[in-house]
């Protein structure tokens, strides 16, 4: 079912209430999901996205029951992931001659990903435009790496809507479509969840490119990205956050984030939280289990912190396998301008705060002294210096 965007601009896609996950089991997905996909009617028809594999057979339906299939003049494909042109083979099949417009790295992930490199793809850049008629143009922006080579975002003039893909997108399932329509709370958790996970390794490039489509100077009365609602009401408030979220963002948080074997390492955890409270009462402290919380929430809060501290056993001279899996993770999202402590405790051999050490400085962090390396359980020695490392942190 289509669903009125503005003027001849309709939402076609699909709200995925059952989506449970996203890039394999890399990102968790809480409040459903969609996969926007847009259809434009004026003198020319023209798709813009299409959606994820799975609903390839009831997208194909849902337009085929809009329009003609060989109405469609063009399609235009923002970014080649499979949430987005997983529809495009059985389009194909049905309109073998329609014309896809996308990046010259597109045709690359397209081409990878379907093998029918005849199919008939039209390259365009930033600046490049198309008119569709009734006084209206389609104009390509490239936003390369937000977040694979070959995104862009497509501008419609008259209408000025964004269509943005994946940037200002959330994967949260909103039926009414619209931010002014959906829980504000839940949608402003899911924007900066979703910036946190995905889009933080290129906040570089997301600052740069705020920047240029700023200076752009184009009216926008609506952003329609490929995930989640719609921004209508007051369009530019996610830009304005991409910006803020780009800028190494931080609040005046710290995150502890450990695994125990026997509660030890526990105990060290929550007294360094206490102390942290104790030394800043303005600090917001907060502390996770990584075995016992979802590893998307914790780097949410990494992301808002301005330091962390991360506690693991020794087990069997190396770290306990579930904090060393968080750190591959946190390493990947290249956080910047945050401090780390570590603390650990061990029963023979003690290698865990150094382990913790080198792989924080290598993911990124400026690791401080002191730690805290326990030997068994700790003891009124191990707790006093959790005040060492709040001070810190602090600092
Ligand atoms: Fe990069 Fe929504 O896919």
């Amino acid at each position: 079912m289509k669903k009125l965007i503005k003027s001849n601009v309709y939402w076609i896609g699909k709200t995925d209430w059952e989506l449970e996950s996203f890039h394999g089991a890399d990102y968790t997905i809480k409040h459903g999901s969609s996969q926007n996909a847009y259809l434009i009617t004026e003198e020319k028809t023209v798709l813009i996205d299409t959606v994820w594999m799975p609903h390839a057979n009831e997208f194909i339906k849902n337009v085929e029951s809009e329009i003609d299939l060989n109405k469609i003049d063009f399609i235009v494909i923002n970014h080649g992931e499979v949430d987005h042109s997983g529809a495009l083979p059985a389009l194909m099949e049905r309109i073998p001659n329609l014309p896809i417009y996308c990046t010259a790295s597109a045709i690359k992930s397209l081409t990878g990903q379907y093998h029918h490199p005849e199919w008939n793809f039209n390259i365009v850049k930033t600046g490049d435009s198309i008119d569709i008629g009734n006084g209206k143009a389609l104009v390509f922006v490239e936003m390369k790496m937000l977040h694979w080579p070959d995104s862009m975002a497509t501008y419609l003039t008259g209408d000025n809507i964004l269509f943005s893909n994946d940037a200002f997108g959330q994967h949260f399932a909103v039926e009414e479509l619209f931010n002014d329509e959906s829980d504000t709370c839940l949608l402003w958790a899911e924007a900066l969840k979703y910036y946190a996970n995905i889009l933080t390794p290129f906040s570089v490039l997301v600052k740069r490119k705020v920047e240029e489509v700023l200076a752009l100077n184009l009216a926008i009365d609506i952003i329609a990205p490929s995930h989640g609602a719609i921004w209508r009401e007051n369009p530019l408030s996610i830009v304005e956050k991409y910006y803020e979220w780009s800028k190494d963002y931080q609040e005046d948080q710290i995150t502890i984030v450990y695994d125990t074997m026997w509660e030890s390492t526990m105990q060290l955890a929550h007294k360094i939280g206490q102390e942290i409270s104790r030394v800043s009462p303005a600090t917001k402290v907060k502390i996770f289990n990584v075995s016992k919380t979802n590893k998307n929430d914790i780097m949410t809060e990494v992301f808002k912190s301005k330091a962390i501290a991360v506690g693991s056993p020794t087990v069997g001279q190396n770290i306990l396998s579930s904090v060393g899996g968080w750190l591959d993770f946190l390493k990947e999202l290249k956080f910047k301008n945050k401090k780390a402590a570590v603390f650990g405790c061990y029963g023979w051999s003690g290698e865990s705060t150094k382990v913790l050490r080198e792989r924080l400085t290598d993911a990124g962090f400026e690791v401080v002294m002191p730690e805290i390396k326990c030997n068994w359980v700790p003891a009124e020695d191990d707790f006093s210096k959790a005040a060492e490392v709040a001070n810190a942190l602090c600092d």
